[in-house]
């Protein structure tokens, strides 16, 4: 069931905003003008994605620099010490309508 999360003018091309949905805590990002949700924990130590950096399709974790594809919430890279390790992220399918952004929930 999609649920109105923001509206689009609120998150900038390259820009995130974080949002809780139903007890969720999500990272809405604006990729070119195309949005996807993942999930707000860092898959290392749960540091909060949303003060990290977004970098085309790549968000980088601001606490140990670990990176994710934000189209699937694949690991990509790090933590920056290779004797940690990370978990890839989840992500919700997301639609835009009539300037708003809508997740995807179960
Ligand atoms: S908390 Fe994100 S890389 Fe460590």
């Amino acid at each position: 069931m999609f649920i109105k999360a923001a509206e689009e003018k609120d998150i900038l091309p390259g820009g995130m905003k974080a949002v809780k949905l139903q007890g969720l805590e999500i990272v809405l990002c604006n990729f070119g003008g195309a949005f996807y949700a993942v999930e707000r924990a860092c898959g290392h130590a749960n540091a909060r994605l949303e003060r990290g950096a977004l970098t085309g399709w790549i968000l980088t974790c601001p606490l140990h620099y670990a990176q994710f594809d934000i189209r699937n919430g694949e690991a990509l890279f790090g933590p920056a010490d290779p004797s940690l390790k990370t978990r890839g992220l989840k992500t919700w399918t997301v639609k835009t309508e009539e300037g708003s952004v809508y997740v995807d929930l179960p």
